[in-house]
């Protein structure tokens, strides 16, 4: 996620704009830049990398101008790079901007400018936005703001700077965070509150459809129609790092929260009625395909067990899914009739990039679903598939693997289409998958006792089962992944129908079963299954659907009513929060476990 700072003040405003991108690098960011504008033009330095790059290569300048515009970017349309980096600058260089969203319809924009005689430097998505600027500028920046915004669908905060106002910044927002602060020498802006907490504790959250004019002796706000607002002043009086994870005392925690808009913004665009939109596989010939491999590491991996469930129920074509660091010494069969589908967060799993080598180098056609774009898989893959997670920096996947789980069902629907396979009760699914950022919403906001209950349970054990059949395996596998590595309670998953062949010995009074009953074709079977550890003692939490017979539990959860395929969803979400929940009763740190780093780039 892109972070943005500006300022119209008195005094030099470089100082503000760098110490205000400095606090937001916890949005993640690969490039940076700055605009400094006075009365004889615009200065615009930027360097792809750290900030200190930025810094380095400004040191020795002389930057005296009080008004000014700084930006990090988290690239969305085009790889890092000095050239897409923010701001944006017109063709006269006297107008500059930086952005933070996407803009949906910058394709007929740019085509509409391109007729114009207006030429792009960058393949951002952002430049539109200069250049329908200078295009509507005649002598009146806000009227030229007024009548960009209009036209800009998806969500944006952006700021601009004019050389013919060179004491005056103008931003707007629609769904993108913008928060602004006054002193007695400035206006100041930025995307995140941490920004200004330096320099003031009173900010005012920009509502949608707002645009601000900033001067340094004040602020005015006005809604799209040019109507001005009254400003609504808060007194912040949290420290930096809370403001950082917006409230929430950890990132894992804030990430968790994140979902039901990742959700959505992973989907934006993907699904429509009973369709999937995605031209990036039509390269891809699905009847020369002799087997496909989805391969990825960890949480990933379990994301890939998920779409190759989906896969072998629909696609009558071989299908397996292996961890990546099993891939290469496993002899499996590739060539250009193999799919190869590699999934990871980071992008940059050396794992997952050898197999991504070994692929290739049998000429299997390899598609990646990553969420950072211009990452080393994405980069080398025959196409990338992207989540909308933005930067997930506790170590634990939350908000990444969910992401994952809706892309990979959109992705797998695209497969059987481009088959032609049929896919049953195809309507259901799809509707139910555009309905799982209101799905997350719901089981964020009210928090089941039996995940409290199971948590306490669990707060003084050493071990817990996880057990289900079927698709409730990978959350099973996924639930217990989360809970070892945030609580370091040893945690098993099993299917469930496999206790009785052995691991059942370790079941003992009082022992923790979390169990999985929501696939209705073997949730009877399940329940059988959970019986028997009960018999022995266990202390059971059972998550099942609304209509399952649960008569004997004493702590059941029950998800809403979805597509059987898409309960993975609400019951990762509850199993984020068991884990979290025990790991905190525990004393555990859960944004930095143990032993284990967010990004592993060693084999
Ligand atoms: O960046 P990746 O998705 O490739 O990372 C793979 C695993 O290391 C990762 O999913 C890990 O298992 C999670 N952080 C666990 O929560």
């Amino acid at each position: 996620m892109c972070g943005i700072t500006a300022c119209a003040g008195s005094t030099p405003a470089l100082p503000f704009l760098m110490q205000g991108l400095e606090k937001l690098e916890y949005r993640g960011y690969d490039s940076a830049g700055v605009t400094l504008v006075s009365g004889q033009g615009l200065t615009t330095v930027k360097a792809k990398g750290r900030l200190a790059t930025l810094a380095a290569s400004m040191e020795g300048g002389r930057w005296p101008q009080t008004t000014g515009i700084g930006h990090t970017r988290w690239a969305t349309h085009g790889v890092p790079s000095n050239l897409n980096s923010h701001p944006h600058v017109n063709e006269t260089e006297t107008i500059a901007i930086v952005h933070n969203g996407i803009i949906e319809n910058h394709r007929p924009i740019r085509e509409f400018l391109e007729d114009a005689g207006y030429h792009f430097h960058s393949e951002t998505d952002s430049e539109v936005i200069v250049h329908m600027l200078d295009y509507y500028y005649r002598g009146d920046m806000l009227e030229a703001v007024r009548k960009t915004v209009r036209y800009l669908d998806g969500s944006f905060a952006l700021c601009a700077v004019c050389t013919d106002f060179p004491d005056t910044v103008y931003t707007a927002r629609k769904d993108s965070p913008m928060v602004l602060g006054q002193t007695e020498q400035a206006s100041l802006c930025a995307s995140d509150i941490p920004a200004l907490l330096a320099y003031t504790r009173d900010i005012v959250a920009m509502e949608d459809r707002q645009i601000a004019v900033l001067k340094p002796d004040g602020i005015r706000l006005y809604d799209f129609d040019g109507k001005p607002v009254q400003p609504v002043w808060l007194h912040v009086d949290y420290d930096v790092q809370a403001a950082q994870k917006g409230g929430f005392d950890t990132f894992m925690e804030k990430e968790m929260h994140e979902q039901p808009y990742v959700l959505s913004e992973t989907l934006r665009g993907r699904i429509f009625q009973e369709d999937v939109n995605m031209p990036e596989l039509d390269f891809l010939d699905m009847h020369d395909m002799k087997a496909v491999y989805f391969i990825a590491c960890g949480t990933a991996w379990h994301a890939g067990l998920y779409a190759q469930y989906l896969f072998r129920k629909w696609i009558p074509v071989p299908c397996f899914c292996i961890p990546a660091s099993e891939f290469r010494y496993g002899d499996y069969p590739l060539g250009p009739d193999t799919l190869c589908l590699f999934i990871s967060q980071s992008g940059e799993t050396a794992d997952t990039l050898a197999a991504l080598k070994e692929a290739k180098k049998a000429g299997a056609p390899c598609v990646s679903v990553t969420n950072v774009l211009g990452s080393s898989l994405a980069r080398q893959s025959d196409a990338a598939l992207y989540t909308c997670a933005g930067p997930e920096i506790a170590v634990a996947s939350t908000k990444a693997y969910t992401t994952q789980l809706v892309l990979l069902a959109a992705i797998v629907l695209k497969l059987a289409d481009l088959y032609g396979a049929l896919v049953p009760d195809r309507r259901r699914l799809v509707q139910d998958l555009a309905r799982m950022p209101r799905v997350a919403q719901d089981m964020l906001e009210a928090v089941p006792d039996g995940i409290s209950h199971g948590a306490e349970a669990l707060k003084d054990r050493h071990d817990a089962y996880f057990i289900g059949r079927q698709l409730d395996y990978v959350s099973v596998l996924e639930g217990a992944l989360k809970l070892k590595e945030i609580s370091y309670i040893h945690a098993d998953a099993y299917y469930a129908g496999e206790l009785k062949h052995g691991p059942i010995a370790l079941i003992e009074e009082g022992t923790v079963v979390i169990a999985l009953a929501t696939q209705p074709e073997v949730a009877a079977k399940t329940i059988s299954n959970i019986q028997e550890t009960m018999a022995r003692g266990a202390d059971v939490t059972l998550i099942t659907g609304q209509s399952q017979n649960a008569e004997g539990f004493q702590d059941v959860i029950r998800i809403p009513d979805v597509h059987p395929y898409l309960a993975v969803i609400p019951v990762t979400i509850l199993l984020q929060r068991l884990a979290f929940e025990a790991a905190e009763k525990r004393g555990c740190d859960v944004d930095k476990p143990r032993n284990l780093a967010k990004s592993v780039t060693v084999e």
